[in-house]
């Protein structure tokens, strides 16, 4: 007999008895319960997890030998509740992100963390250049409009330019920032470019250049930039698509802001805490940026006095977030549940034949190292 499995999703209601598709609900669980209790393991689901200490989470957790959180609704694993869980082997996360464990504290462990790597990076990558869209065409505005019965077309128009030759960057050119630099090329921009730690492919960038004699007809600019501060003050769109970690942790603050384009606009929808909240706030409030937008925040679910809630630029406009939906589609949920039962598969039969890219830390290091002396 196996240990106890413990799952935290978010609660779907009616909308899980609507769509037998929300596989990410507490209802649904990820479509995994019987392939666990035929496994021998007890699964335990449950949407209770704050505030830390006093939740089911807290106490399920004490005897878990797994567990399974999400970034959409996230169970944060800190180091306090790995010390309260002597059983925990494995914390998988449905999704991509996995910030939301305390990585040190497992690796001190040795506890595996997991994610399903690519499960959705399409659908975020759509969810920014909407975003995008959204915040350039000044969609919002527009909308509230329509369904308020007004008509003042100049009230729009002041504030609406297009994608078309717009110089635009993304912070992290990996899964998702290279399928957004993709898309991008249909709308035939001025220049893209990238801040990474390592460059593109070079097949990758002949790609988007292949593609744009295609589809506009001319050569792209696709460039790498050393310093993000060059990056920051020729863009006319910035999206930030790199993990959170050490280093990211505040990236996008105040002074960083200060050397953004005046009027530019910015899309996050890689981890909130990139992010400094009240900055960028504070930043489209005064006008430096013209709006911002995305679907990640810290905490989740955020309070409802959160700054981003309620920014708006001075023409009352330029606020395009949203809940933490981007990479929960239906498609995305398939794909991440799937992904979900191959790493409990390769658990289960003591296999330990993970995907290497789905794993963060195991035997107590960060992966690519560990894995890479395993491999
Ligand atoms: P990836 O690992 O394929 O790409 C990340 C890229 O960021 C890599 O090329 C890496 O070298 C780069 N990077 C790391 N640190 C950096 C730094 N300090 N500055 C610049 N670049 C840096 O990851 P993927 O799949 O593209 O996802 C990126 C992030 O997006 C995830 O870590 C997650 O936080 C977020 N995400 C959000 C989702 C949502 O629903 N909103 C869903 C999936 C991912």
């Amino acid at each position: 007999m196996g240990g106890k499995v413990l799952l935290v999703l978010y609660r779907g209601g009616e909308h899980a008895e609507q769509e037998a598709r929300l596989l990410g609900s507490l209802e649904n669980e990820l479509g995994i319960r019987k392939f666990i209790e035929d496994n021998g393991y007890e699964l335990v689901s449950t949407d209770d997890k704050d505030p830390e200490g006093e939740s089911a989470v807290d106490k399920e957790l004490q005897d878990a030998e797994i567990v399974i959180t999400t970034p959409f609704f996230p169970a944060y694993i800190t180091k306090e509740r790995i010390a309260k869980a002597p059983k925990l082997k494995m914390a998988i996360t449905a999704g991509v992100g996995s910030d939301h464990v305390d990585l040190n504290a497992a690796n001190e462990r040795k506890i595996t963390v997991t994610e399903v790597t690519g499960s959705n990076v399409v659908s975020v990558a759509e969810h920014v250049v909407m975003t995008m869209l959204v915040l350039v065409r000044n969609f919002v505005a527009a909308h509230e409009q329509a369904m308020d019965g007004g008509w003042d077309i100049a009230g729009i128009a002041k504030q609406a330019f297009d994608l078309e030759d717009k110089v635009i960057s993304t912070i992290g050119a990996g899964r998702i920032g290279y399928r957004v630099l993709q898309r991008l090329v249909a709308f035939n921009p001025k220049k893209l470019m990238y801040y990474d730690y390592q460059d593109l492919p070079s097949e990758a960038i002949e790609q988007l250049k292949q593609a744009s004699k295609i589809l506009n007809g001319k050569d792209l600019i696709v460039e790498r930039v050393e310093k993000l501060e060059d990056l920051v003050s020729q863009s006319d769109i910035v999206t930030v698509n790199c993990p959170l970690h050490e280093s990211t942790k505040g990236l996008i603050n105040k002074e960083l802001l200060s050397k953004f384009k005046d009027g530019a606009w910015l899309v996050n929808t890689a981890r909130g805490a990139i992010c400094v909240a009240e900055d960028v706030a504070d930043a489209v409030k005064s006008g430096k940026l013209r709006g911002y937008g995305g679907d990640v925040w810290y905490p989740q679910p955020a309070p409802k006095d959160h700054p981003w809630r309620s920014f708006r630029n001075p023409y009352g406009a330029g606020n395009a977030m949203t809940p933490h939906v981007s990479g929960t589609t239906l498609d995305a949920q398939a794909r991440y549940a799937a992904g979900v039962k191959n790493i409990l598969e390769s658990y289960f039969t003591g296999k330990f034949d993970y995907r290497p890219q789905d794993v963060i830390v195991i035997d107590g290091e960060y992966a690519t190292k560990a894995y890479g002396q395993r491999k």
